[in-house]
């Protein structure tokens, strides 16, 4: 598909912007005590010299109550100096737009923590993130935090920002104004929506005045909050048309709040899925739209846009794995783009657990600032890297980049380790991008790629390399119990290949983590109708929704997971493990903690649980008890007294973020 749309120019009050392309606001983490640091300069520079149209700074703090400490403060004037030199740098260096959001969480921020001042909300509605109750806000408090989204304002546009956004979705202050599940007030800001929408436009008034009529504004909106009982996209485009009379210049339109249980940023959201919410409120106003959430592939931004949903597309996790996307994508360089796969391993699980974020793709995301020399001739080595997974191609890629010489071995026909694997669950395909992303960058550097054949000891003792690299990976474990032998137990990892031709009506999952539930949901929605299915026969009436809603839960298969532990899940992310849960839930999947296999029998599983022995009725019985490093290869080089690294899951099994990390960081040592 050719990429015509995406690069268009587009206006936003006087703000002329040089592509489509936005980068969203998105919380890094980089700080413990809101300064904004060389890391924050380091990563937003990367970025503004990789081809985005207009690049959103922050979350910025308007004041201590509404932030944390995690996020940059534009509160006073501590970090003016910091950020003035970066925006005249980006000016003068890069084309891109540089935008700003301004941001208070309400009765979400954890004010109590580092202020000892309770939180401000609208109401006294216990907020689910913190467990904290807010204190509801007095008139004043309402004037002094709009003085300060005021205060704020004016320092963004000393700064040098073109585009100011004011934060109004997520569930944060003002949209906790505009939803009645937040907004409890009997006064002016609350009852009806009129009283509701107040807080929120007065705001953007306010700051209207203060920024005067020049300087482009926006607001960033949930799409539809997606809780029950709140606002829907219905309401939103009411509150932009408002909004857009109050002096607002462009909308940025997400999707739900942070509490909703409809998935937001998972794998599970097909691309593309929310761009009917921008659709929905640029019917109702006449300023720029942009879309967001899942558009990472360019085909699908490049549709949004043709499709008249949205003006503008954002670009959030994707261009935190990929700085140079909208490079590449002008470049038609599609096949060495750094693609996200929406695994939220290293971003958002990262902030979930209060730390600064990394790239499960990209190892170079937060230290952009560190400077990789390159290898002079006398420095280079040979190198032999044994395993194409992604800890062996990272290395390769890492360290031809470098100057060295690399050979890639892999022993199967195709690079990519357990990639393939990992990509089999349902909504996983896209992990099949960390392969064919790694592929297209190997194919454009200096890497002899040998696949087919394994690297032996022979091939070592012939091509005398400097350095052995063993990134030989993982396979999975076989536990013996008696009856584990019979030909009813299979592997996960063949199930997720597609290689278990028999799968029975009553299945036994043993093992409880990623792979065991990943292999649940499997097999829990193998031959349930596709996507596809669903539309034509809800668009055909052929089916009744209530019928269409049980054709895709139940495939007619009892899966039961056991495990030992007293947690299932439990080495799935926070930001997806409940994704998944539900998922298994809806699918009516038997969990089964503190549960350990004894005994395979022709029909059934024997279990030892606290209340004893019991049967579980099994026809298929899969194993997924985890993985063992392979790497024999280590012993076999030992009299070489060639240098030997070994990295990824031959090393330990663990994840493609470390197997990526390490492959990276080991390639840099040689
Ligand atoms: C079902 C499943 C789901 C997963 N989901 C996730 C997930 O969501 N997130 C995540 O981060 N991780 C996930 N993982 C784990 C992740 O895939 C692995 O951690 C990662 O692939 C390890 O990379 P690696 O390069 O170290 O090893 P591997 O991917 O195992 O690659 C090793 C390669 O070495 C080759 N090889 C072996 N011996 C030789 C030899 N002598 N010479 C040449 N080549 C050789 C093998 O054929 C293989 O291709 C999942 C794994 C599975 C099985
Ligand atoms: C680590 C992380 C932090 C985020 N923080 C914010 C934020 O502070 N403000 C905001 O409006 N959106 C935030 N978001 C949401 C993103 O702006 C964006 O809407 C979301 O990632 C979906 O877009 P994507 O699929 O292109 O990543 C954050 C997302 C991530 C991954």
């Amino acid at each position: 598909m050719k990429h015509i749309r995406l690069f268009e120019p587009i206006r936003i009050n006087r703000l002329a912007v040089g592509n489509r392309t936005v980068m969203p606001a998105m919380g890094l983490h980089f700080t413990d005590d809101y300064t904004f640091n060389d890391r924050y300069s380091a990563f937003y520079r990367r970025r503004a010299h990789g081809g985005v149209g207009l690049m959103i700074v922050g979350p910025l703090a308007i004041d201590l109550v509404g932030g944390a400490p995690v996020m940059p403060g534009l509160f006073d004037d501590s970090n003016m100096q910091t950020i003035q030199a970066l925006n005249t740098e980006l000016h003068r260096d890069t084309k891109a737009k540089l935008g700003v959001q301004l941001f208070h969480m309400g009765r979400n921020a954890p004010a109590r923590l580092f202020t000892g001042e309770p939180a401000l909300a609208p109401s006294a509605v216990r907020s689910r993130l913190t467990g904290d109750v807010p204190k509801a806000m007095t008139e004043e408090d309402i004037d002094r935090v709009q003085v300060s989204f005021v205060r704020a304002a004016e320092r963004a546009v000393a700064a040098g920002f073109d585009f100011i956004e004011i934060i109004a979705c997520t569930g944060y202050l003002i949209s906790q104004f505009l939803s009645p599940l937040t907004n409890l007030r009997t006064d002016g800001y609350g009852g009806s929506w009129e009283n509701r929408m107040r807080f929120g436009l007065e705001t953007i008034r306010r700051v209207r005045a203060a920024i005067g009529p020049d300087v482009a504004l926006g607001i960033r909106v949930a799409g539809n909050d997606f809780m029950e009982g709140s606002n829907t996209n219905d309401e939103s485009a009411l509150f932009c048309a408002e909004a857009e009379k109050a002096g607002v210049d462009a909308i940025n339109v997400t999707g739900g709040w942070h509490e909703t249980l409809v998935p937001q940023l998972t794998q599970a959201v097909p691309p593309g899925a929310y761009a009917y919410l921008a659709r929905g409120i640029r019917d109702k106003v006449s300023i720029p739209v942009f879309a967001s959430n899942r558009l990472g592939d360019p085909d699908v931004a490049e549709r949004v846009l043709r499709s008249g949903a949205a003006d503008m597309i954002c670009w959030g996790r994707p261009l935190i794995a990929e700085p140079d996307l909208p490079r590449k994508v002008r470049e038609g360089r599609i096949d060495e783009i750094i693609r996200c796969v929406s695994c939220n391993q290293g971003c958002f699980d990262s902030i979930f657990l209060g730390r600064g974020i990394f790239c499960a793709v990209n190892p170079t995301v937060g230290r952009e600032g560190a400077a990789v020399p390159a290898a002079d001739s006398s420095q280079c080595r040979k190198v032999f890297v044994a395993g194409g997974g992604p800890a062996g191609m990272q290395f390769a890629l890492t360290a031809s980049e470098l100057g060295h010489a690399v050979t890639l071995f892999e022993k199967e026909k195709n690079l990519g380790g357990q990639i393939p694997v990992a990509a089999g669950p349902p909504a996983k395909g896209e992990l099949l991008h960390i392969r064919d992303g790694m592929v297209g960058r190997l194919l454009k550097r200096n890497v002899e790629i040998r696949c087919g054949r394994p690297l032996t000891v022979d091939d070592v003792k012939r091509g005398r390399p400097d350095v052995v690299v063993v990134a030989t990976g993982a396979q999975p474990i076989a536990i013996r119990v008696p009856g584990s032998d019979k030909p009813h137990v299979v592997d996960a990892w063949d199930i997720l290949r597609g290689d278990v031709a028999h799968i029975g009506k009553k299945v036994v999952i043993v093992g409880g983590n990623a792979v065991g539930c990943e292999t649940a949901e499997w097999i829990a929605t193998d031959g349930l109708p596709d996507p596809e299915t669903f539309m034509f026969l809800s668009c055909h009436g052929a089916e009744k929704s209530e019928k269409l809603k049980t054709l895709g839960i139940c495939n007619g298969r009892r899966i039961t997971v056991i495990d030992m532990v007293d947690r299932i899940g439990a080495n799935v992310g926070p930001s997806t493990r409940w994704v998944l849960m539900q998922s298994l839930k809806k699918h009516e999947v038997q969990l089964r903690t503190g549960t350990r296999l004894v005994e395979i029998g022709d029909d059934a599983v024997v279990v030892e649980t606290d209340a004893g022995r019991e049967r579980i009725e099994a026809d298929t019985v899969v194993m997924a008890v985890g993985s063992r490093s392979v790497n024999d290869l280590v012993e076999d080089l030992r009299p070489l007294g060639v240098e030997v690294l070994v990295i990824g899951d031959a090393k330990t099994p663990r994840k493609f973020s470390d197997a990526i990390a390490e492959g990276y960081e080991e390639a840099l040592g040689i």
